[in-house]
């Protein structure tokens, strides 16, 4: 337990215990973006990385994983059904997309939250060498900072959020919207996805708590200024095109494509099985292409993989159902034998498989109602080496700000986003490399490393700014 320099918090580990098939305990790598951003940015800075490894085994001890220092912290059955599965994904997580599910408001959830919070500022603190840079990560944690500043105010502290931060009208329907907001107010240096969420939270400040404000600054009566900006995550971009470009993932995606029939063209999405992402609306879009004879099986395939996730979350196991029923009911409709129209994978593929799909497919569909920022679409975008390969990509994903060069679809818009599709199955090889080059060059210029830079740089901005001698 040596004191760390940069000390990562975040609900999740990198990696997760299960149990393996001989009914030994091993580790597996996370489900979610938040781990694909962050796992090269601890790599880079040598830190610790705090965080829940999933089921509940306590008196788990820190431990080196792959080259990263981890740090677990236990919740208990308790605590998984009221912070985790409660507060954070059945009340925050659909209030902060959109309402796009409606969001519970429960008492104990929330009494559980502040508890699992408390635990982990009070693990934070024992962990943050004299002065160090601790990084707090995402909905689940917005009252660490808060916290622990109280325990430990020599240290700087760093939050960021990897959903949106919705706008005051739906905020303000939380029971402890001030609590969130002076939570997250512990912090030097507030980071969001897009400039929208970080208006949308200075307004809040402004008017709930009633702090002063000016532009992305908030003057505390303490004296100190915290400032709330945009910082859009990005991924390792150089990892995800050395990786496309392997021998054994080239020969992989060839596979891949012999299995579903050689000239058929793909069209792939990939997702956490989340109401979130749009997943009914594209499998409809495309049904409807080939009911009305404008696509056929014989020619073309969608390919969905849906990673498990949240299982016990009422609202994901109705979303499981649904989409089982729609897969099976457009296959019923329109397969033949040997050669269905979709082919649905639900399971959680390691990043050479994920590489492999994204280098097989013709047409990548991301089509969230509402995402923070969506690295599916960024990683697709890495492994087109060769300028192919077409993105449709939804205007509410965060990532609809850099990609522009994509077909960009309301997913609320069926027509809308068959006449993308449509479009994106016979645009020319000219067109897609056009797109395609535009749309690498923009993320290459702004990668993982660029963002945790900036980042990063901001917390020293901010520093001085914070106005206390320690
Ligand atoms: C999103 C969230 C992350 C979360 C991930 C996986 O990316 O922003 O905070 O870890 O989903 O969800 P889970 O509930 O399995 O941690």
């Amino acid at each position: 337990n040596v004191p760390a320099e940069l000390v990562i918090v975040a609900n999740r580990l990198p990696v997760d215990r299960v149990t393996g098939p001989d009914g030994e305990p091993e580790w597996r790598a996370s489900p979610g973006g938040l781990v694909t951003a962050i796992e090269p940015v601890l790599r880079a800075n040598n830190g610790v990385w705090i965080g829940w490894p999933g089921g509940t085994d306590s008196g788990l001890e820190p431990f080196e994983h792959d080259g990263l220092t981890l740090d677990p912290i236990a919740l208990s059955a308790e605590e998984i059904e009221g912070f985790y599965e409660g507060f954070s994904n059945a009340t925050l997580w659909p209030l902060y997309h959109d309402v796009v599910a409606k969001p519970e408001f429960h008492r104990e959830w929330w009494d559980s939250y502040v508890d699992v919070n408390r635990r982990f500022a009070e693990h934070a603190a024992a962990r943050a060498a004299k002065g160090a840079m601790v990084w707090v990560h995402d909905y689940q944690l917005q009252l660490v900072p808060q916290m622990l500043r109280e325990l430990r105010p020599d240290v700087h502290i760093g939050f960021f959020l990897h959903i949106p931060f919705p706008p005051a009208e739906l905020f303000q329907q939380l029971p402890w919207r001030r609590q969130i907001l002076e939570g997250l107010l512990g912090a030097d240096l507030v980071g969001f996805q897009l400039p929208g969420g970080a208006q949308n939270f200075v307004r809040l400040v402004r008017q709930r708590v009633g702090h002063k404000t000016h532009r992305d600054l908030v003057y505390l009566p303490d004296g100190r200024t915290v400032r709330a900006s945009a910082f859009p995550i990005s991924i390792d971009v150089k990892g995800f095109e050395k990786l496309a470009r392997q021998e054994s993932v080239t020969a992989r995606a060839k596979e891949i494509r012999e299995a579903l029939g050689g000239p058929r063209r793909i069209f792939l999405g990939i997702d956490r099985l989340d109401y979130t992402k749009g997943i009914h609306a594209r499998l409809r879009a495309f049904s409807e292409l080939i009911a009305e004879g404008e696509l056929d099986v014989e020619d073309a395939v969608f390919v969905q993989v849906a990673t498990p996730s949240r299982e016990r979350v009422e609202q994901y196991r109705v979303l499981r159902d649904d989409i089982d029923r729609l897969v099976g009911r457009i296959n019923g409709d329109h397969g033949r034998i040997g050669t269905p129209a979709i082919s649905y994978l639900h399971a959680s593929y390691p990043r050479e498989e994920m590489a492999a799909l994204y280098r097989a497919a013709d047409i990548m569909v991301v089509s969230p109602y509402r995402d923070g920022m969506n690295l599916v679409a960024k990683e697709y975008v890495a492994c087109q080496y060769d300028d192919g390969g077409a993105l449709i990509l939804s205007e509410f994903a965060g990532a609809a700000y850099e990609l522009r060069q994509a077909w960009l679809i309301n997913p609320y818009d069926l027509n809308g986003m068959k006449a993308a599709l449509r479009e994106a199955y016979h645009a020319d090889a000219k067109d897609l490399s056009r797109r395609m080059r535009a749309m690498r060059k923009t993320i290459k210029s702004a990668d993982i490393t660029a963002w945790a830079r900036s980042f990063l740089q901001a917390m020293d901005e901010v520093r001085p700014a914070h106005g206390k001698t320690l």
